[in-house]
Formats: structure tokens, sequence, C-alpha cells
């Protein structure tokens, strides 16, 4: 394991000073609601006019774009699945959008991410599988990483951040056995 932080806080993620936050868009990356729609709303139109430029974003990678009028530097957008019951692989492309969205913060430098928790709102994947899956796929990507200083699993309800930390020492909990 390496040395990067987990924690999980429960904040409004456009307030967040971190290298990138990350946004839980829709493949065409030109706005939404929830969370998207925060973001869009708090780092300024010129937003809007670096993702037309982008060419949408498929299910479960990521892209890159300023942070513009936010407090952080970078915004990673990410495309979770639309969950249709578990049987359309939505437990493979979830862990997909943590994993690119870390490759994209990897590639270019950025040490300290802030997610919020893809695909749990308007697309309706349930929350505890979809926390677990969250802490897991971070803490594989840094297993093989020492790049990141910290990730932050931004909640936006006390629920969210009960699971979420759960989740965190869960794991702690197993490593610290495995050892
Ligand atoms: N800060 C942190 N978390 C937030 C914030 C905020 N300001 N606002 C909402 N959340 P959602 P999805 C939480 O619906 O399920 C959009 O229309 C929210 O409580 O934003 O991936 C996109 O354009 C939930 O826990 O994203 C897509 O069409 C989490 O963020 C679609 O919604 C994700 O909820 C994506 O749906």
């Amino acid at each position: 394991m390496t040395g990067t932080k987990l924690s999980a806080i429960r904040a409004d993620i456009t307030t967040l000073a971190v290298d990138a936050i990350v946004n839980a868009a829709n493949s065409s990356l030109l706005g939404g609601g929830g969370v998207d729609s925060a973001i869009h709303r708090a780092a300024g139109p010129e937003l809007l006019h670096e993702c037309r430029l982008l060419g949408g974003c498929k299910t479960g990678d990521a892209k890159l774009t300023n942070g513009y009028r936010l407090p952080a530097r970078f915004i990673i957008h990410t495309v979770g699945p639309v969950w249709r019951g578990g049987g359309y692989g939505e437990a493979d492309l979830l862990p997909s959008c943590y994993r690119r969205c870390l490759e994209v913060a990897l590639s270019n430098g950025l040490r300290t991410v802030a997610f919020p928790a893809i695909s749990t709102g308007i697309y309706g994947f349930p929350k505890q599988p979809a926390a677990s899956i969250a802490v897991a796929s971070v803490r594989a990507v840094c297993r093989q990483s020492d790049g990141l200083e910290t990730v932050v699993f931004c909640c936006f309800s006390n629920d969210d951040l009960l699971l979420y930390n759960a989740a965190i020492n869960e794991g702690d909990t197993a490593i610290s056995e495995s050892v």
C-alpha cells in the first residue's frame, strides 16, 4: 500500500480547493442536473465552452478541463453507468470511472482529487455497493502508483458519509489483518 490518504467528508464539492474535483456528468458533457449542474454553475460559462470541444465522453471514461472559477484547479468529468438492475455491466463500469479519473489525474501530475458519489443520484446506482466499489477502486489504483497524495470522497448527505467512512475503515481492517 502506498501513502495516499483516503478520507470522507460531507461538503459541497464545488467549494473544495483540491487539484481536481470529479464531475458525475453524462455522455454529452454539456451539463445536466445534480452535481453536474452545481459544478457548471460555480465554474462559470467558460466551462461549457471547453466541454463543447471535447466531443463527449463514453460511460466509464474520463476527460479533463480547467476549473475556471472553482477553487479546484481542474475538473475531471466522468460518466457513470445508469443503474438498470445490475445486469448491464454496471458493476464493471463504475470501477472504470474511478480508475480512469485517477489515471487522468496521475498523467497530469494532479495529487489531490475529490470524488462525488458517482451514479448514485439521478443514475440510481444503489448507494452502499457504490461506496464499496468507490473505495476499492481507488485503493487498487493507489496500490500501483504513489503519485496521489489525497483522495477525498465528498458526500452530500450524512447517510453517504457514514457509508464511506465504513467502507474506508473496513478496507483498513482488511489490510491490517492481512499483514
Ligand atoms: N457536491 C457533492 N455532491 C453532490 C452535489 C454537490 N454539490 N450535488 C449532488 N451531489 P448526481 P449521477 C451528490 O445525480 O447519479 C446529471 O444530470 C448527489 O447527492 O449528481 O451520476 C448528469 O448530467 C449524489 O450522491 O449524478 C447526468 O445526466 C451524487 O452527487 C446524471 O445527472 C451523484 O448524483 C448523472 O447522475
